[in-house]
């Protein structure tokens, strides 16, 4: 089945799309005139956007550079992480953080997920930290903030990092502190179809620390302390000043799309509840929940999905195939067992949830999973 990283046509044209891209006419304009001012590398629009997320966030330090990937691989040369290494990370989640491990000549160590949270399993822990252990990877999928309180006692007793993956969890809350204020290291991604974005690819680091901070902008900038002073190695990660002003825009109006996210998950949640096959997600208590995804667990996932299609209604499959099955993990020996993971797999379907739905789609969504169930 189709996994949906990449847009298609179809993803925008269904009846109920499963996303809804658009930008107001004063965000183009305000493009328009980055371009016509010939600021189209990294400049004063970074730079606002920058403070204004680290605020958003509660932290120090954010650096936006130009994806969610180049933002962990930022925050893992932050760490220190190298070759030899090992991080703890995630299996059912998207593939970019265990990729971006492996780039530093590092392991990444697959950990199964909890069946009610699809987050990162506490038990499944212990058993995998060894002396290499130095980081973990908790990835707040769909949206929803992991168990971060275990993750830290854990992280505590061994002495490992916590970078987390927040690429889907702009404006989650954990227990009154937004992901990505954390850990020792946040890191987003501002891709397309996230809760934030920025008109094309782009992503965000944030810390509290000082010094990772620092570690992580020069990373971003070849290692560039001044204008062609190198003081460390790194690449160009930087993200251009007219993607800054369409993230700035994003995020003023972060709030307000994800409370419609959540009224859309309420009136899901609500409607298909009581159907025998279908699983709603849970929010555990202090935790909120921003649903990058509203991801149902099925039975019958591929004929529900198809029933969907044959409606016009939209869907994702996030994710299908776990990040250890995949061939380039299986290559590098990176092949286990998780039975949560492979079970969620082939359970999971998403629907449409974006904040441009409005009540007449959300109904046929309803009407049409109902339909299928009688
Ligand atoms: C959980 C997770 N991590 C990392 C990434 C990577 O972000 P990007 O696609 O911006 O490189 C994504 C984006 O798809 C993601 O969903």
């Amino acid at each position: 089945m189709r996994q949906d990283t990449l847009i298609t046509a179809s993803d925008i044209t269904m009846k109920v799309p499963i996303i809804n891209l658009s930008l107001d006419d004063e965000t183009i304009d305000q493009v328009v005139n980055v371009l016509k001012s010939g600021m189209w590398a990294e400049s004063k629009n970074v730079h606002k956007l920058e403070k204004e997320f680290a605020n958003y966030i509660g932290v120090k330090n954010a650096r936006a550079v130009n994806s969610g990937t180049a933002a962990i691989l930022c925050g893992l040369h932050a760490l220190g992480i190298k070759r030899g290494d090992e991080v703890l990370v995630p299996s059912f989640s998207f593939i970019a953080s265990a990729n971006a491990v492996l780039n530093f000549g590092a392991k990444p160590i697959f950990v199964d997920v909890d069946r009610e949270t699809f987050n990162m399993s506490v038990d499944d822990i212990p058993s995998k930290i060894n002396e290499r252990t130095k980081a973990i990877m908790p990835v707040h999928l769909y949206g929803l903030p992991a168990a971060m309180d275990s993750l830290e006692e854990i992280a505590e007793k061994h002495d490992l990092a916590i970078i987390e993956d927040a690429c889907q969890a702009h404006g989650a809350m954990y227990h009154g502190k937004r992901c990505g204020s954390l850990g020792d290291i946040g890191t987003f991604s501002l891709y397309p179809t996230k809760n934030m974005f920025c008109g094309g690819e782009g992503g965000l680091i944030t810390t509290d620390d000082d010094q990772l901070h620092e570690r992580a902008k020069l990373y971003s900038n070849h290692g560039q302390s001044a204008k062609y002073i190198h003081s460390t190695v790194g690449f160009n990660f930087r993200m251009q000043d007219s993607n800054a002003v369409i993230a700035r825009q994003s995020l003023d109006t972060l709030d307000s799309r994800n409370q419609k996210r959540q009224a859309n998950a309420s009136y899901y949640t609500e409607s298909l509840g009581e159907i025998t096959d279908i699983e709603t997600p849970l929010v555990p208590d202090g935790l909120t929940h921003v649903y990058h995804q509203y991801t149902l667990k099925v039975q019958k996932r591929d004929a529900l999905a198809k029933h969907l299609r044959e409606h016009q209604i939209g869907f994702g499959i996030h994710y299908g195939i776990p990040i250890h099955q995949q061939q380039s993990m299986i290559d590098a020996g990176l092949s286990t067992k998780l039975p949560i993971t492979e079970q969620l797999a082939r359970e999971v379907i998403s629907l449409p949830i974006h904040s441009h739905l409005e009540q007449r789609q959300l109904e046929h969504v309803t009407s049409t999973i109902k339909q299928f169930y009688m």
